[in-house]
């Protein structure tokens, strides 16, 4: 290329940096290596056959509708649905609360082009979604982290930061969650601390935004009540998917709010793509209309309890001590870390070239550019064959280069210092 592109890209196409997880991908899709990167779900828990049936149905049925444009907010039929899937959770909305996306990554884009203006603070955990930090970074936010625990978001922690700011005469716009099975730690709050953020969000006027596509993928433990489902001043944002349920193929995602948030949420997305696909829209309602996807979700956790079971099993068996890791209850990944002085950056290259296993590094989720001794591990994709054989090779690797007095004693609880 002659030009210098550079000199033509906007201030935030300048500021993005290209996805670690898909350079990654790219490195790891050569035979052989076992891949704890990426995030995709397990695709013998597409609903194949019913999708097939449906679909033929909606083209038998619907076609006229189902190919045509739709409106911004989303197919009402499937919105009407939603309603129903919401009111699962605790979730009481009416249809106008909710806007149909592309993905929830849309929804993070949209929340973005609404509330973000280059300098604005926002509060992340740490460690929070990668993908969401590049979106908020490209809007231009100011990013400040909060640690985790392994009950969630250090919740007195963002109390002292939201003082500091109020000290300084500055406000958050939002505070950005991931509260169940969060990618990338798999760790969930507790109701205490969920109802401690609200209270937080209440005192310092800000918002908050609950980004959940993994609530029904639960296969341990019980589950506290969506924060949104806990907000009884309108202050939440609530953003899901079907990805890790039905199929990421669909790109079937929403968003939940106030009405007066939702409308401007569909002015902006109206100029992203006038509106959702809707014929992937009409399945979905379709295969909701005709309840074939709730009796779907225990068999899908099923799977992911088996192999996440076998994930930790083999962490337990080969990990050398001052190596710790979280327990999830539900979703596709968990978070390692190692003793301090490693880095997870240094080790990928001999990880993938060496030993043939690929994770993804702690840095990419930290705002605050920590996690340089942790990796997310992702145990949806990989059978349990490649689960056990990938820790394996791991464990060698991390032996290898294990500084000489490593403390045994070492907490498996703190995800983030
Ligand atoms: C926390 C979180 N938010 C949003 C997304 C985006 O999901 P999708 O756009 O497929 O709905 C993901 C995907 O992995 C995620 O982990």
């Amino acid at each position: 290329m002659t030009i210098d592109l550079d000199a033509f890209l906007s201030t935030g196409a300048r500021g993005m940096r290209r996805s670690l997880i898909r350079e990654l991908l790219k490195l790891t899709s050569r035979s052989g290596i076992i891949s704890f990167a990426g995030g995709f779900p397990d695709p013998a828990t597409f609903p194949v056959v019913e999708l097939q049936e449906v679909t033929r149905d909606v083209l038998a049925d619907q076609a006229h509708r189902a190919l045509q444009y739709g409106i911004t907010e989303g197919d009402p039929r499937l919105r009407d649905e939603l309603v129903r899937w919401l009111g699962r959770d605790g979730i009481a909305v009416t249809r106008d609360q909710i806007l149909v996306t592309n993905g929830s990554q849309q929804g993070l884009d949209i929340l973005g082009k609404v509330f973000l203006d280059p300098g604005d603070v926002i509060i992340v955990e740490l460690p929070s979604y990668l993908a969401a930090l590049q979106v908020f970074r490209t809007y231009g936010a100011e990013m400040l982290g909060v640690p985790q625990d392994d009950e969630g978001m250090q919740t007195d922690r963002l109390a002292d930061l939201l003082a500091d700011l109020a000290a300084q005469g500055r406000r958050a716009k939002f505070i950005y969650v991931v509260p169940d099975f969060q990618n990338p730690s798999g760790v969930t709050w507790t109701e205490e601390r969920r109802r401690h953020l609200l209270d937080l969000a209440r005192r310092h006027n800000t918002l908050v935004v609950e980004d959940n596509p993994y609530r029904s993928v639960r296969f341990a433990g019980t589950a506290p009540p969506p924060v949104y489902a806990l907000d009884r001043d309108g202050r939440t944002i609530y953003l899901s998917t079907f990805s890790k349920t039905l199929c990421p193929g669909l790109r079937i995602g929403w968003m939940v709010a106030a009405e007066e948030i939702i409308a401007q949420f569909v002015t902006a997305k109206q100029g992203m793509d006038l509106c959702s696909p809707s014929f992937t829209q009409a399945i979905a309602a379709e295969l909701l209309h005709r309840d074939l996807l709730a009796p779907r979700l225990p068999g899908i956790a099923e799977v992911y309890r088996r192999k996440c079971d076998t994930m930790l099993r083999a962490l337990q068996r080969e990990m050398p001590a001052g190596v710790t890791w979280t327990r999830p209850e539900g979703g596709l990944f968990l978070w390692v870390r190692l003793p301090e002085s490693m880095d997870t950056e240094a080790l990928l290259r001999e990880a993938v070239e060496r030993e043939g296993v690929a994770y993804v590094i702690g840095t990419g989720f930290h705002a605050d550019g920590g996690g340089r001794h942790a990796m997310r591990l992702n145990f949806s994709f990989p059978s349990e064959e490649e689960i056990e054989e990938g820790i394996r090779r791991l464990a060698r690797l991390v032996k290898r280069h294990l500084p000489l007095s490593t403390p045994s004693t070492a907490t498996r609880t703190q995800v983030s210092d």
